[in-house]
């Protein structure tokens, strides 16, 4: 379908200033310029205005700032906005701090999910079209549990067998979504994906915590024995394959998207650091990998996630652009220049979450 063919679409982006949505945000102005985006999002401790910079001048670029539990909120604008489609990223997403405190992974994920299902289905039965309607339900690989070293990859079929509770609340929402397309045939498709990294990642997860901490020769704190395993994928190519769905997927199916890239927690956290040495200009501690110190495990770890994403690839056609080593070159180098992007993000409110986890 060339763009001339493509008819425009109206979109409700949740979540879109957070790290995965605002990089969806931008991936999709950029591309398809003649539509819609309105970016509904809470602004909680991981939303952040500035990662949509630039976009605000652009005619099409709309960004509210509310609740995904408003629901008088999400009426209003579905129907004033006239949407179409609604690509849902607004989630509590960090594990760690779903172990400190599961209340706002319940309410978001699972309430602020419900809440949107309904909204849309009764916005969709006050419409007359509703083929091309769309609702993508952006998930997590995490809700199928944890994988031994020899088992195969997470596939569509995987029975769900969610350990924390940001997995369990994110599964929940998954059911509901599902649920809502059987029952009611609210057009949803679900995508459930491997770890993202890559520009506007919070610093209090994985990777640009680490590229943070080498820059201020902070310790990096690796959890357990490090031998963890996560399957990296950069969030361009999320962003690329959640295009896919919503042009292309098959309504009330689950797709898995992963970069077929699994790595040990601590292969990756010596990558980032080799990567610091070569391309940072001053650097308080050299060679970086002095800084690594081994701290107590999280609770409930997930020991290995890997992705089978053969249904994507065969059916739609996506696969992953960025090797690993390219992946986190562009994303060491985005921390290298963009100082005036994280060093505000460095608050109290993240010393003090910083302190409560790592003393
Ligand atoms: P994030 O924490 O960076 O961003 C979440 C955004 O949602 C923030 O901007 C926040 O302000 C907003 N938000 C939170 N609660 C809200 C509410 N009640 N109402 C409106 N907005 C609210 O998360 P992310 O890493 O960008 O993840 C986005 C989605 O992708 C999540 O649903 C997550 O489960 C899923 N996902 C993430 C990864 C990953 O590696 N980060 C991998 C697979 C799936
Ligand atoms: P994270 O980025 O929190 O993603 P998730 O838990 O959703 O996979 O963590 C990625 C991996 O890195 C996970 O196995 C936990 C580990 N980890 C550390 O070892 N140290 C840290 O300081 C953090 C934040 C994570």
């Amino acid at each position: 379908m060339t763009h001339e063919e493509r008819q425009s679409r109206r979109l409700l982006v949740t979540g879109g200033a957070g790290f995965i949505g605002s990089n969806f945000t931008r991936y999709w102005c950029d591309r398809y310029p003649e539509d819609r985006v309105v970016v509904l999002d809470a602004l909680t401790y991981a939303g952040n205005l500035s990662n949509l910079e630039g976009l605000a001048d652009s005619g099409n670029f709309r960004f509210v700032r509310g609740n995904i539990c408003d629901r008088p909120l999400l009426e209003t604008l579905l129907a004033e906005e006239n949407i179409d489609t609604v690509a849902h990223f607004a989630a509590e997403s960090h594990v760690d701090r779903s172990i400190l405190g599961p209340d706002a992974f319940i309410q978001t994920n699972v309430v602020g999910t419900f809440t949107l299902l309904e909204a849309f289905r009764n916005h969709l039965a006050n419409r007359s079209e509703v083929d091309r309607c769309r609702f993508l339900h952006v998930s997590t690989d995490e809700v199928y549990g944890s994988l031994d070293p020899d088992d195969p990859p997470f596939c569509e079929t995987t029975p769900y067998a969610p350990n924390s509770p940001y997995s369990a609340s994110k599964a929940g929402s998954d059911h509901l979504a599902r649920a809502y397309y059987h029952t009611y045939q609210v057009p949803t498709v679900i995508t459930n994906c491997s770890n993202n990294y890559g520009p506007y990642h919070f610093p209090e997860k994985l990777i640009p915590l680490m590229c943070l901490n080498i820059l201020l020769g902070k310790p990096l704190p690796v959890y357990g024995d490090g031998q963890n395993v996560r399957d990296w994928l950069y969030v361009i190519d999320h962003c690329c394959a959640l295009d896919a769905v919503i042009h292309r997927g098959t309504l009330g199916e689950t797709y898995n998207i992963g970069g077929n890239n699994e790595v040990k927690n601590i292969d990756l956290v010596r990558t980032l650091c080799r990567l610091m040495d070569e391309m940072a200009a001053d650097l308080p501690v050299k060679p970086s990998e002095t800084l690594i110190t081994f701290v107590k495990d999280r609770p409930g770890h997930d020991r290995r996630y890997a992705i089978d994403s053969t249904k994507l690839q065969t059916s739609l056609g996506w696969e992953p652009s960025v090797t690993v080593e390219e992946g986190l070159r562009k994303t060491v180098q985005w921390y290298l220049n963009n100082e005036a992007w994280w060093k505000p993000l460095l608050s109290e409110e993240y010393q003090s979450y910083y302190a409560q986890m790592y003393g």
